[in-house]
């Protein structure tokens, strides 16, 4: 009896197979298609169902958030578990404590947590010693839940229904090339996507990530281009943007702006573009810098409908990385 126990406990605090969300490359196709059709399906359906009672959610943050935060603690009540906000600040974390010890302690605890980080390597050595799945809520290096919540925004505002058909969308990211860009670049290498990144020479993205993107899309027809002339956003049919000084470079923000106001999104910019053209960003925005007060206001059902999209987006990581059937 005591054997069968001991037995239970191991396999149940050791599980066979752990799925993390750390970069978009972690999914396939299938796996992206998949979340997107829970997610449209949970957007309209359901509100409130018990499928995740008893399961608890860890949010870490190293930097502040509101969206990340809020959608997933929203998310995991909505499916009837139970979210735990964990500030870097209040944990042991904050006195030394290793990201090994602190990643074993909290498996034991937790069913899956999520990691916002200052540095990639540190969600991935977290995950590494977590035996529950690990979601990163944005690095310097990449923001997977950002993006899978963009292209499902994509998908519904310019109506269509397979991921095939995203194909025929030119998406146009401007401006600093970072965590988002990264993921976007990511997503379009798998999705076979027409993805075009416009940034000045020096914002462009490092070359390993363009290496491991170009992996991808030499097995594929997609059309993925890097330009750093503006003009390249010709008969876009989305425009994305972001800040120009991600969390984390505040001191190189001065140098940023000057580098990068030709990229502004405004309503200069958006004479070229296709007439139903959907301007998307993560937010929070600077108004003034990469984005005017004007295009905000005007653009603001696709902003704000890409911002609520993160929260049907959270619920479908949260069951497939749980591996949960409805
Ligand atoms: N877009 C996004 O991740 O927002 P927060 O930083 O508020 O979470
Ligand atoms: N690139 C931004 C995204 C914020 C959601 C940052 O890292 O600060």
């Amino acid at each position: 009896m005591t054997l069968c126990v001991m037995f239970f406990l191991i396999i149940w605090r050791v599980p066979m197979t752990k799925k993390n969300l750390l970069s978009i490359y972690d999914l396939s196709v299938e796996e992206v298609k998949l979340l997107f059709s829970q997610a449209f399906y949970l957007k309209s359906k359901y509100k409130y169902f018990d499928i995740l009672k008893g399961k608890t959610l860890g949010l870490i943050f190293e930097k502040p958030s509101t969206r990340t935060m809020v959608s997933f603690a929203v998310a995991m009540i909505q499916l009837g578990g139970v979210p735990l906000l964990l500030n870097n600040k209040n944990l042991q974390r904050k006195r030394g404590e290793s990201i090994h010890d602190t990643s074993i302690v909290l498996s034991r605890y937790l069913n899956i947590i999520m990691m916002r980080a200052f540095k990639h390597s540190d969600v991935e050595e977290f995950a590494k010693y977590s035996t529950v799945p690990v979601v990163n809520g944005l690095t310097d290096y990449e923001h997977p839940c950002q993006i899978l919540a963009d292209i499902m925004t994509i998908m519904e505002l310019h109506r269509i229904q397979a991921v095939e058909a995203l194909r025929d969308i030119k998406i146009v990211y401007i401006g600093d090339s970072n965590n988002i860009s990264n993921s976007l670049l990511a997503i379009s290498a798998i999705l076979d996507l027409n993805f075009t990144l416009i940034a000045p020479e020096e914002y462009l993205p490092e070359k390993k990530i363009l290496s491991k993107a170009f992996e991808y899309t030499s097995l594929s027809k997609t059309e993925i281009k890097i330009s750093s002339d503006i003009n390249a956003t010709e008969n876009a049919d989305v425009i994305y943007t972001d800040v120009w000084t991600s969390m984390g470079f505040e001191s190189e923000a001065n140098k940023r702006k000057k580098s990068l106001k030709y990229y502004q999104v405004n309503d200069e910019l958006l004479k070229k573009v296709s007439p139903n053209c959907v301007v998307l960003h993560c937010l929070p925005a600077v108004r003034g810098e990469e984005i005017t007060s004007e295009v905000m206001s005007k653009h603001e059902n696709s902003i704000f409908t890409q911002a609520e999209n993160r929260l049907h987006i959270q619920k479908a990581i949260l069951l497939h990385l749980l591996n949960i059937k409805y």
